[in-house]
């Protein structure tokens, strides 16, 4: 326990999970059998994340952050001194501190995670590593409307920082509604830094999300793990296999957890049935191309303003404007 941890207040809008036995159940009921990816992330799962990103196949993070310190300086005159840095679904909170490193003079850190004890401890840790940046930690579902707390020293702009290409992970019409808060988030003069992940070859893309040492793998069938402690289900663990798909005609990489038999699960007092080779889709990861996405982000109200990438144009970092008034 750090000094800082029992003395950084946090907003708590009191997230609520929803019922994930029932969540479950609707999923497993439908044709095309789905469970709900935010369940992906437990204990365990948060662990194999931070994991999956550092594994040679998985090179969106890498890329992210190799643009980000290339892009330094350019970055840091786009969005200039004294900013509020505000972070949806912030996670180990492990991207922001380059971001901090390079602004002028940051003012505030905004991060807003459903996980308490993951707010607790992100909160912290850039509470102590930047002393004179305020941080002001919200728990909330992000994807709901999160007011922002007031800082108080004075802030020039706020910036929304959305890296990992987490918006690939929303449904198109889910993103449509998301971006929009993002836009209203940042306010007059406020700008949006965000990662997407770009098209590329079949190949490269099912492979990172298939890595060789087989942690996404684990991630995926980790789920099931969960399923069977916390809802009081069977599911025979070594009868999926995790598969990655890259769907061409949805621009999405989805992943699915395959059956290798005919087989029945039971949850409760509920059954459900597999056959061989039967899926359950457990998550979506849109890819993008910058163009298309900057025509929809001015859609919602925010200007393109500047576009960084890698070399091997594999992904993108965007940021936009908002008009002052
Ligand atoms: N935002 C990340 C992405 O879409 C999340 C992610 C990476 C992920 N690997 C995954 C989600 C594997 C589910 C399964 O790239």
């Amino acid at each position: 326990m750090t000094r800082t941890d029992e003395n950084i207040p946090i907003l708590d809008l009191h997230p609520k999970i929803g019922s994930i036995r029932d969540e479950v159940l609707e999923g497993l009921s439908s044709a095309q059998k789905t469970l709900p990816c935010k369940y992906l992330y437990d204990k365990a799962g948060s662990v194999l994340f931070d994991r999956i990103c550092e594994v040679k196949d998985y090179y969106p993070t890498r890329t992210e952050l190799s643009i980000i310190e290339a892009c330094a300086d350019k970055i840091r005159d786009a969005i200039g001194p004294r900013a509020m840095v505000i972070e949806p679904g912030s996670g180990s909170a492990q991207k922001i501190s380059m971001l901090l490193d390079l602004l002028e003079d940051p003012a505030a850190y905004v991060p807003i995670e459903i996980s308490k004890e993951h707010l607790r401890m992100a909160a912290a840790k850039v509470a102590e590593a930047y002393p004179d940046v305020e941080v002001l930690p919200v728990c909330a579902d992000f994807t709901g409307p999160v007011p922002v707390p007031k800082p108080s020293a004075e802030v020039r702009r706020k910036i929304i920082f959305f890296p990992g290409s987490t918006i690939g992970n929303f449904a198109p019409d889910e993103a449509d509604v998301l971006l929009p808060q993002l836009v209203r988030a940042a306010g007059p003069a406020g700008g949006i830094l965000i990662g997407i992940d770009l098209k590329k070859d079949r190949e490269v893309l099912e492979r990172a999300y298939d890595d060789d040492e087989g942690v996404t793998a684990e991630f995926n069938l980790n789920l099931l793990r969960r399923l069977n402690t916390e809802l009081d289900a069977d599911f025979d663990v070594d009868a999926f296999r995790h598969e990655s798909r890259y769907n061409e005609h949805d621009s999405r990489v989805e992943m699915h957890l395959v059956s290798l038999a005919d087989q029945t699960v039971t949850i409760g007092d509920e059954r459900f049935r597999l056959r061989k080779g039967e899926t359950i889709h457990t998550e979506n990861s849109h890819k993008f191309e910058i163009d298309e996405f900057a025509a929809r982000m001015e859609r919602h109200g925010a200007r393109p303003s500047e576009t960084w990438t890698d070399p091997r144009g594999y992904f993108g970092l965007l940021f936009f404007e908002v008009a002052s008034d």
